[in-house]
């Protein structure tokens, strides 16, 4: 299992992204937490992960989280506080953390890991569940990190409509320069790029937790399982909103687990399918912040950034990973 950094905004799928990612670490590999403005403010994603963390069991020696960038690079941030509560973790019921952040940016730490990866030969896995400013920055002012990574699996961007805009979907809504720019240069990294990972809501839309699948995380008989339903529980009830057409038919009493997908695709691996492509950001315009996907098998004239789209996936297998992941905690 690689070394593994997930760069999140928690927010409540986030949440439940982790505490899988934690509850099963062997498989999951996580060595440390970065996060950025996205679903909330930086100020409360970072009091968010302490508090995840915290009410995992561990401390910042085991897990140590990182503060990255307050905003998009352009702009002001958009948030979705409407989804996920004036916090971000509504319904979680998760006390005040008592441990910090790091002393130092997350991208500067990002920086530092990835260049320690390259010299040491063990590339490093990132996992990115929200805007990816962190890593775009990162790229940014060091170009030679490629180097150290793996591979990128990102929950971001749809193969169809979107969710925040018809076009587009929220994280790469929030900062879609940062997209464009991390697209570009894993496409751009050595031989053959950095293979990217693009899990949007084409796969997530069919990845939902309904009221009953909630209730079973109630009756886990642990403070995890018990913030997890509490939180999906307000999450759900935000979320009950018509089903619209082309989101995948995820049905209006069910909430789609978006940032999941990713975790739980580490932890069964070949419950999603994985179609080669490329992807294009729109940047301008009406339809800011939408994706562009085309297919190598299918298009004729393929446009932008190689990428390797995760389009559809074993729903029962995906949420019964992240339930049995989440079952560890007592
Ligand atoms: C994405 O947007 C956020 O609200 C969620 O946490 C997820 O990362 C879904 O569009
Ligand atoms: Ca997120």
């Amino acid at each position: 299992v690689p070394p593994t950094i997930i760069d999140c905004d928690p927010g409540v799928d986030d949440a439940h992204a982790l505490f899988a990612a934690i509850g099963a670490r062997h498989l999951s590999g996580l060595e440390a937490v970065t996060v950025v403005a996205g679903n909330v403010a930086l100020r409360h994603t970072r009091r968010n992960a302490l508090r995840i963390r915290e009410v995992a069991g561990l401390d910042a020696a085991a897990l140590p989280v990182y503060a990255g960038c307050p905003g998009p690079m352009i702009g002001a941030l958009t948030d979705a506080a409407d989804v996920h509560g004036a916090d971000g973790l509504d319904g979680a019921g998760l006390p005040e953390p008592q441990g910090e952040v790091e002393p130092i940016h997350a991208v500067a730490f990002l920086i530092d890991r990835l260049r320690r990866a390259a010299s040491e030969g063990r590339r490093v896995r990132l996992v990115t569940l929200g805007p990816l400013t962190n890593l775009a920055t990162a790229l940014i002012m060091a170009p030679d990190i490629a180097d150290g990574l793996l591979e990128v699996r990102a929950m971001i961007g749809s193969a169809g409509r979107g969710n925040i805009t018809p076009a587009a979907e929220f994280n790469a809504y929030v900062d879609p320069e940062a997209l464009e720019r991390v697209a570009t240069t894993l496409d751009a990294a050595g031989a053959d790029g950095v293979p990217f990972y693009v899990y949007g809501l084409t796969l997530t839309h069919t990845v939902t937790a309904d009221r009953t699948e909630i209730a079973r995380y109630a009756t886990l008989d642990s403070r995890v399982g018990r913030a997890v339903a509490g939180m999906l529980g307000a999450y759900l009830d935000r979320h009950r909103v018509a089903p619209l057409p082309g989101m995948g038919g995820a049905p209006a009493d069910e909430a789609p687990l978006h940032d999941p997908c990713v975790i739980a695709d580490l932890l069964a691996p070949g419950a999603v399918r994985a179609v080669p492509g490329r992807l294009r950001v729109v940047l301008h315009g009406p339809a800011r912040g939408q994706t562009l996907a085309s297919f190598d098998a299918g298009d004729e004239v393929g446009a932008g950034s190689r990428v390797i789209w995760m389009v559809e996936g074993d729903a029962g297998r995906l949420r019964a990973a992240l339930f049995s992941a989440v079952s560890g905690f007592s």
